[in-house]
């Protein structure tokens, strides 16, 4: 039965960076505070009129140009965003299109930070079953459309404009989420191979009891109409997240996760080459790789330049590391993420 490779990776973030210290301009905090709770020190944010299909489309096409593939050669789109352009359809469909694949089924997964985890469990499914050869994953968003503030020219010093007092206690309220969320896309181009390679194993889990620990509270169908004046007063289309709870979630779940899957498929810790880490917080990171006992360099990061792009990152920072040669053909990987849902869990995959 054939395993799936990676054959082209690619990424793209949209604009200027934004430092901590531009953020400090519309909202009270500080390049340290950000810096040594989170590991950030910029982010991306996507430019007012550009969704997320316009970032997934321009990594896509990095990802099937390293390929060496002709874009026809895509049979199957997996698209993961937790910030469409709308409620329906999804973005994958959107994708779809700006890549010319009329007629290619195109997947929308729901499951946040933790993506990619479920992406590659369906795209290991669609290549063992023979429902596709070759299968485009995206991770891809635009966080930008619920952060608390208004006056986007603020953030930049050169505009000589400062946000008004009002303003920043609107958005001071949400501060602990708008400092973490980045914009920006990751593809990767996965192909059935005979070759040895591909998924040897992974721990999958979701916990909808703890669904409020990170999630938007307007915009949904339960209200009719579903969008309503209040919700934008009560800022409730800004995502509602309990840090602290999620913290301790994540450096609770992802070790013991790891664990199981290492004894599951009794690989011991040290054989593992790499540990591909969604980047919510350099501290979790840093938490979980030393409760496994794993050496720094062994746990690549990029937290510092990108923030938490939820489904962008373990696509982004597999391509990075693909580019930079760290990481190559017959590595042994553990990808490990926590999202909103929660949805958690590690994957081990022969490179
Ligand atoms: O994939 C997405 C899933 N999300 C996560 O994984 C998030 C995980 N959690 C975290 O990363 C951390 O909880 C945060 C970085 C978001 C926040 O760090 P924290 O250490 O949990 O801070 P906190 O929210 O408990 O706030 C501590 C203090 C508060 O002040 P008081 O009440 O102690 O006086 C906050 O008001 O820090 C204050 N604060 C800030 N100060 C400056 C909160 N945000 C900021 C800020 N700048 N941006």
């Amino acid at each position: 039965m054939p395993g799936f490779e990676i054959i082209g990776t690619g990424h793209y973030v949209p604009g200027r960076p934004v430092s901590n210290t531009d953020l400090s301009r519309v909202m009270d905090t500080s390049d340290d505070w950000i810096f040594q709770r989170s590991g950030i020190r910029q982010r991306h944010f996507a430019p007012e009129g550009s969704g997320c299909s316009d970032f997934a489309a321009e990594a896509s096409r990095r990802a099937i140009e390293s390929a060496g593939i002709p874009p026809e050669e895509i049979d199957y789109v997996v698209f993961a965003t937790m910030t469409p352009e709308y409620v329906f359809p999804g973005s994958g469909a959107l994708l779809a299109a700006k890549l010319g694949l009329k007629g290619v089924p195109a997947l929308d997964i729901r499951q946040q930070c933790a993506a990619m985890l479920f992406g590659m469990q369906i795209i290991d499914g669609l290549v063992k079953s023979g429902a596709a050869r070759t299968i485009l994953f995206v991770g891809a968003e635009a966080h930008a459309g619920f952060m608390p503030w208004e006056d986007w020219d603020a953030l930049d010093p050169a505009s000589g404009r400062t946000a008004t007092p009002e303003q920043r206690e609107k958005a001071n309220k949400h501060r602990a989420l708008a400092i973490l969320f980045g914009d920006g896309a990751g593809a990767l181009v996965f192909r059935a191979t005979e070759r040895d390679a591909g998924l040897r194993g992974m721990k999958l889990h979701t916990d909808g009891t703890a669904a409020k620990l990170l999630y938007v509270e307007a915009g949904g169908f339960r209200t009719r109409p579903y969008w309503k004046h209040s919700d934008y007063d009560e800022q409730k289309y800004i995502p509602t997240m309990d840090g602290r709870e999620l913290f301790k979630f994540a450096v609770t779940k992802l070790p013991q996760s790891a664990r199981a899957l290492c004894a599951e498929t009794r690989t011991p810790l040290d054989a593992i080459d790499w540990f591909l880490a969604h980047q919510a917080n350099a501290r979790i990171n840093e938490y979980v790789r030393e409760q496994l006992g794993v050496p720094p360099e062994k746990l690549p990061s990029n937290i510092e330049r990108f923030g938490n792009t939820s489904a962008g990152t373990l696509p982004i920072l597999i391509d990075e590391q693909t580019r930079a040669g760290k990481l190559k053909r017959g590595d042994l990987c553990m990808l490990l993420a926590l999202g909103a849902g929660v949805h958690w869990g590690t994957a081990l995959v022969r490179w």
